[in-house]
């Protein structure tokens, strides 16, 4: 593979300054409450992943700037320049300088100051990253190879999404770029976090995140995938990798070698090295279909001899063809038939015919004869106790030899949320007859099950008070089924509707729905902030505004 030749870019931030600078810093943006829930209230969003810049059509805060949280927000969510003395007004004197000293900003001349990183609120976290350029992709040679993937997007939400902080967990993150999970971990009680990434600026950015953030414990490595951690093990990995396939590299953050699954690849094979027994492995990504190979075992192939040792759930979030995959490389423009044509030939040689942006997990850890290793289309909403129960409710389908055994004094209930349609007939007398019904679900994952004309009337009886024996015998009560219906018979319809979650067993009970706001993608409600009133959150500022920026200058 070649590389585009792109700009280095000289590192704009100190992470070796002394430590009073980011204590100094982190006081500052404190008193300022320059925090996710403040500033995502203020802009008038739901939280930070996703948020508009004002250059993007903002239009809340976009007013004079009146308190030191606006002006950190001006500067440093919106990359806007701001005079200096305004900065010094809000921020104080001592405030500036200290930020200037970390290289957060420099000087652009008419007395004005811009921030040199994107500096985003998130997690409970301070976190630097490069600035995207304003609506649009980065352009080959428009920015450094090694540009540093800001964290406050959809993608990075649904990778964090999908696993929680376990206090005491030794925790590694791979290509860490800002090193956001790394970090979270540590402020949720992880005994070490490592963050690596294959760029030596992204390490930079990671350790100053770290020292800003007072979690200077945090390891951060350059290494290509596993290559720098040799003989070290860990109870907990995760990977946010680049998955785009591309023929030349020009951006370490997105490009995923000819496949887009090169790095991915890379984490994998490393597994059997460094997980621990016991072990989890949480990655989003995109992988693709091919010809002949289901995904789950293509992933478990990867591991090698100890394949066996693992188990792996794959949840598919969304997929497009090939040519789509072209087009996110191809540069407006550029999208000739010959080089759209060369690029279906490179897919079709590697049997190649469709990619999913997925999130999985891989346990080292097998609870059945037969290692789990299952794919499912994702629901509107998906996070870490989804994917878990998606394990547990493999492990139970796997427990017992047949369905009926399985459900053995289970009283199966309707899963809140679960939709229900009737298929209706007009017969020869004009009379309605039942066809069939459809149920659906939008989690925990995305399905519908056709059921026979009993559907309704099965529904209605899994109250959570009936097993396998009294259902039927209330179905044949109501005349909906025949004689020669076994037991066995209705428990496989069960578990399919339990399978797709629209009904619920007490030995594998659903987690709770997660939170609105995990469904992944704030576009809408941020859309739907940013034609809000003009500047509705500007001057009145947080609840307690006025302490905060008094205390900010003072
Ligand atoms: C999509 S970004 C994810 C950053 C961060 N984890 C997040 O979710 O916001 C992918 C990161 O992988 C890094 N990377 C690319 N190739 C790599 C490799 N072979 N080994 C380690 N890191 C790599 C890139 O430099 C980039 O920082």
């Amino acid at each position: 593979m070649s590389t585009v030749a792109a700009p280095t870019a000289a590192l704009p931030i100190h992470p070796d300054a002394p430590s009073e600078a980011f204590a100094a810093v982190r006081a500052l943006f404190e008193r300022a409450r320059f925090d996710e829930p403040t500033v995502a209230r203020r802009m008038n969003g739901p939280n930070l992943y996703g948020f508009p810049r004002l250059a993007e059509g903002r239009r809340t805060l976009a007013g004079p700037v009146e308190d030191a949280n606006a002006a950190l927000i001006r500067l440093f969510v919106d990359c806007e320049a701001l005079e200096a003395r305004t900065v010094e007004a809000t921020c104080g004197r001592a405030g500036m300088e200290q930020m200037a000293a970390l290289g957060l900003l420099t000087e652009v001349g008419d007395g004005k100051l811009q921030a040199s990183v994107l500096l985003t609120p998130l997690e409970g976290l301070w976190l630097v990253s490069d600035v995207p350029p304003v609506r649009r992709r980065l352009k080959e040679g428009s920015e450094p190879r090694e540009f540093v993937f800001p964290p406050a997007n959809q993608l990075t939400r649904q990778f964090l999404d999908m696993f929680t902080p376990t206090p005491g967990q030794r925790m590694i993150e791979l290509c860490a770029g800002s090193g956001i999970a790394a970090l979270r971990a540590l402020r949720g009680g992880a005994a070490e976090a490592w963050a690596t990434d294959l760029a030596g600026r992204s390490v930079q950015f990671a350790r100053f995140n770290a020292r800003l953030n007072g979690l200077d414990s945090m390891v951060a490595v350059e290494s290509d995938a596993w290559a720098a951690v040799e003989g070290e093990t860990f109870d907990f990995v995760c990977a946010h990798p680049p998955y785009v396939p591309t023929l030349a590299h020009e951006f370490d953050y997105r490009d995923g070698g000819e496949d887009g699954e090169q790095v991915t690849r890379g984490v994998i094979q490393g597994l059997p090295t460094h997980l621990r027994p016991g072990g989890r492995c949480a990655i989003t990504c995109a992988l693709s279909d091919r010809r002949g190979e289901p995904t789950p075992q293509r992933i478990r192939s990867w591991l090698g001899d100890a394949a066996d040792e693992f188990e792996i759930v794959v949840m598919r979030r969304r997929d497009w063809d090939v040519l789509h995959a072209y087009r996110n490389v191809a540069g407006e423009g550029a999208a000739t038939y010959r080089d759209a044509e060369r690029w279906l030939r490179h897919f079709d040689a590697l049997g190649i015919e469709r990619f999913a942006l997925c999130s999985f997990e891989l346990r080292r850890e097998r609870h059945t004869r037969v290692p789990v290793a299952e794919m499912h289309a994702a629901g509107t909403q998906l996070d870490a106790a989804t994917i878990d129960w998606r394990f547990r409710w493999a492990h139970h389908a796997l427990s017992q030899p047949d369905a009926l055994a399985r459900l053995a004094g289970q009283t199966p209930r309707v899963v809140p949320g679960t939709r229900l349609s009737v298929q209706l007939r007009a017969d020869a007398d004009r009379d309605w007859v039942t066809q069939g019904s459809t149920v659906d679900v939008d989690w925990p994952v995305g399905e519908a099950v056709r059921l026979p004309p009993l559907g309704p009337t099965l529904m209605e009886l899994c109250n959570g008070t009936r097993d396998v024996y009294a259902l039927l015998e209330a179905l044949r009560g109501a005349g909906l089924v025949e004689e020669d219906v076994q037991p066995l018979d209705l428990a496989r319809l069960i578990e399919l509707l339990c399978t797709a979650g629209a009904l619920e067993i007490p030995v594998c009970p659903l987690p709770p729905r997660p939170r609105e706001a995990l469904a992944g993608d704030n576009t809408a409600e941020w859309k739907r902030a940013v034609v809000g009133p003009q500047d509705a959150a500007a001057g009145a500022g947080p609840a307690t505004d006025g302490a905060a920026s008094a205390g900010a200058s003072a």
